[in-house]
């Protein structure tokens, strides 16, 4: 895969105009963009067919976790709506993320359109041990053995890949194998700042690990030449292929 299409630009901002701006000066350099819950919710769904018309494909992180028909029916407006990617919770349940998946597809052959990526989100890194046994109570798993354990499960249930950490890459794929998608925050390049980020990777290191794609955020939309940040990320990727 090209180092560009690698890249996840996280648009978090809360406005159309602001993130397009992001995408148009982006472009050439950065392939995919993550429209989250700040930015879906300000500017509606159609910011991804606006982000779609500037040449980007768009990741539509709204975490769907409900009961089966109705994530199957969110799974059908995405495909209507052209997302590249989309993500479901894995603790929503195995029939879940089958209905997701049996929807996407029959909607994608109706439309005569590649069916969008979908990823399954395990345990949040913002989780801890300690919170996964005293407020979900999981007391015997480990937070890594539910990581597996669930990825496992997405991967069943017919998801094309995971959003995760990229400490988890390399387990990830050992056991779900290598063509299972790993979309991975908390990359930080050495020479960038590492903002409230505490495990962090940098590109090179999550691409050698086996990363697919890099959802990177501040480091390129902070720095005072977002174009640069993107090359400069870009040539690392490039430089370690
Ligand atoms: O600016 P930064 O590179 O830290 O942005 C990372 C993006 O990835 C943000 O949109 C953040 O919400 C998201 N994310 C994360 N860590 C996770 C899951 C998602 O940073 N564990």
């Amino acid at each position: 895969m090209e180092a560009r299409d690698r890249i996840v630009l996280a648009l978090d901002v809360d406005s159309s105009e602001k993130a397009l701006q992001l995408v148009d000066e982006l472009k050439e350099h950065v392939g995919v963009y993550k429209i989250g819950m700040q930015l879906y919710n300000s500017a509606g769904p159609s910011i991804v067919q606006k982000v779609n018309e500037l040449g980007g494909k768009v990741f539509v992180d709204l975490k769907f976790h409900d009961i089966p028909n109705t994530v199957g029916a969110a799974g059908r407006v995405m495909t209507r709506l052209g997302a590249f990617m989309f993500n479901v919770h894995a603790a929503g349940g195995k029939e879940m993320m089958m209905k997701a998946s049996e929807e996407v597809k029959k909607e994608a052959g109706l439309l005569g359109v590649t069916p969008p990526k979908m990823l399954a989100v395990t345990v949040l890194t913002s989780i801890s041990q300690q919170q996964l046994q005293e407020e979900m109570y999981v007391s015997d798993l480990s937070v890594g053995d539910l990581v597996k354990n669930w990825a496992l499960m997405a991967k069943e249930a017919g998801m094309d890949g995971v959003v995760c950490s990229p400490q988890e890459i390399e387990v990830i794929k050992r056991s779900c194998g290598s063509d299972f998608l790993t979309v991975t925050p908390g990359i930080r390049p050495a020479w960038a700042a590492t903002n409230d980020q505490k495990r962090f990777t940098t590109p090179s290191q999550a691409m050698a690990m086996g990363g697919d794609y890099m959802v990177i955020g501040r480091p390129i939309t902070g720095a005072a030449d977002p174009r640069e940040a993107a090359i400069k990320i870009i040539k690392e990727l490039e430089e370690n292929k």
